[in-house]
């Protein structure tokens, strides 16, 4: 495993919402695991004035709220804070990225080394081009092997706009330089589809359409937009969730096995999979694709406003917060084989799981009233909260008589006993190491636009028509018929099941 050295991470964006909640939590607690090692330094970019001391006692709030392991000590906060410096500029000016350069260089000169530099673009997209260009200008990137560019989503509003962009970034920097982040593919059960999958025997003969019947895969949030309705009303859920996130999981169940563990090796093989997803025609997404938007409901007993309500969100606006659809991946171990896709916001409960449903034996030799009683063999990757694995599967009932019951054999990724880390500290300790085989490349970030490119143009041809669904239910009723249409429903995630 590559160690790290001396690194220097300069944040743009260093004032805003994600280097609070994740990056300087993440960086607290790799440093606290002594996997973020001296020497290093911090820079936070951002437009806003140098508040000074308040600006790091931010920080440390930060810490205090989201980070895995706690609270930051006086000593350790001491410790930390001395390493990060905050950076009041425009990052439109270019006098910023000389005064980054002579700023990197001295600590190049203090540390003996030539250091690992990490420019980590939490801005919005929109100002992603102007820094890449002075970056690039500055000559902050002509080192590929140790200098570095982090992309957070969303990578492009349409596929239009991600192609530009890759352009625009592979025609400054090289691919190995660029890191585009899904940090859903830094979860630890994220990961484990691919140990499941590959490093068992007994799993993977099964993975394919002659013993698959479907697969649903369900990311629910119990949350609505919060603070983020400005950013989300021009977003929506198909490309702030299922451009990414959820055919990042539709890759990891269906691509086949890699080679070796290289970077490149995987992605090539998740991209197989996007570039064989069906591509949806026009006559056929009434029946495949539906969209839905929360109305006022009610979550845990208190009830919520509307999406339309919400700050930041347009009256009469027509964004999706829930989006379910069908996909096929035509290939020759999925052909025919459903994948059923869905997210949304203000949905019961929080619950990412993936549901892999068997197809029934092929001869029930059963009587009659115990064939009623059979259920599919299912398999569940609990992805959050739960994290772990539910085989269910049947047995036979305790008595005289031949009845059948559902049991279940379970895996909690508690049982290690082993702190997980969070999906920022994985990926960020990979850019450090330069790892990429957990970031996407511009090839699968382009194929996952094509797959959705069909539905948004229709959802712009239907206008502002969009159905609703009351807050704390699992979307609109069309929903529930897509998949009804196919004589199957939508399973209910395992850890809400276990909760009633
Ligand atoms: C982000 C989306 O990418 O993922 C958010 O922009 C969403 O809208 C979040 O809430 C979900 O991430 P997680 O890790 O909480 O499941």
């Amino acid at each position: 495993m590559a160690q790290t050295g001396p690194t220097a991470f300069v944040i743009f964006g260093g004032g805003g919402d994600l280097t609070y909640r994740k990056l300087i939590p993440a960086l607290f607690n790799l440093w606290l695991d002594k996997w973020l090692i001296e020497p290093f330094q911090i820079f936070c970019v951002d437009g806003k004035p140098d508040e000074g001391a308040a600006f790091l006692q931010h920080l440390r709030e930060g810490i205090d709220s989201f980070s895995r392991q706690g609270k930051a000590s006086d000593e350790q906060w001491k410790a930390l804070s001395a390493r990060i410096q905050y950076l009041s500029a425009n990052f439109d000016d270019a006098a910023l990225y000389a005064s980054l350069a002579t700023k990197l260089d001295q600590l190049d000169e203090k540390w003996k080394a030539k250091a690992t530099r990490i420019f980590y673009l939490s801005t919005p997209p929109t100002v992603v081009q102007m820094i890449g260009k002075h970056l690039a200008q500055a000559g902050l990137t002509d080192e590929a092997e140790r200098e570095r560019v982090v992309c957070e989503k969303p990578f492009g509003h349409d596929l239009e706009s991600a192609c530009a962009l890759n352009t625009f970034l592979t025609g400054l920097f090289k691919e190995k330089q660029l890191y585009r982040i899904d940090h859903y593919l830094g979860k630890e059960t994220v990961q484990n589809i691919i140990a499941f999958r590959f490093a068992n025997g007994i799993q993977e003969p099964l993975w394919n359409r002659r013993y698959i019947d479907s697969v649903q895969i369900t990311v629910a949030e119990a949350v609505g937009v919060e603070h983020r309705g400005g950013y989300y009303d021009h977003s929506g859920a198909l490309r702030d969730m299922i451009q990414n996130h959820l055919l990042q999981l539709l890759c990891l169940v269906a691509m086949e096995a890699p080679v070796s563990f290289d970077a490149d090796e995987l992605r090539s093989k998740k991209v197989d999979v996007l570039r064989a997803v069906r591509r949806l025609e026009r006559e056929e997404l009434p029946r495949v694709v539906v969209r839905g938007q929360y109305g006022p409901g009610t979550i845990d007993g208190q009830r919520v406003p509307g999406y339309r309500e919400e700050q930041g969100v347009d009256p009469r606006s027509a964004t999706e917060t829930f989006a379910a659809l069908k996909l096929y991946v035509d290939n020759w171990r999925w052909q025919d084989v459903p994948f059923y896709l869905r997210t949304g916001k203000h949905l019961p409960g929080q619950a990412s799981e993936i549901v892999i449903q068997f197809r029934p034996v092929p001869h029930m030799a059963f009587p009659p009233e115990v064939i009623g009683e059979i259920e599919p063999n299912r398999l569940y990757l609990q992805i959050q909260p739960e994290q772990g694995i539910v085989e269910a599967f049947q047995a036979k009932y305790p008595g005289p008589t031949m009845r059948l019951a559902t049991v279940e054999t379970r895996f909690s990724y508690s049982e290690f006993n082993e702190p997980a880390p969070e999906a920022y500290e994985t990926l960020l300790l990979d850019v450090m190491r330069g790892d990429a085989t957990l970031f996407m490349r511009g090839d699968q970030v382009e194929e996952a636009w094509k797959i959705v490119m069909p539905i948004l143009d229709y959802w712009v041809q239907q206008g502002s028509s969009i159905g609703t669904y009351p807050a704390g239910t699992w979307g609109p009723e069309a929903a529930s018929q897509l998949i009804a249409r196919d004589g199957r429903l939508w399973v209910e995630p395992k850890s809400i099941q276990d909760k009633r």
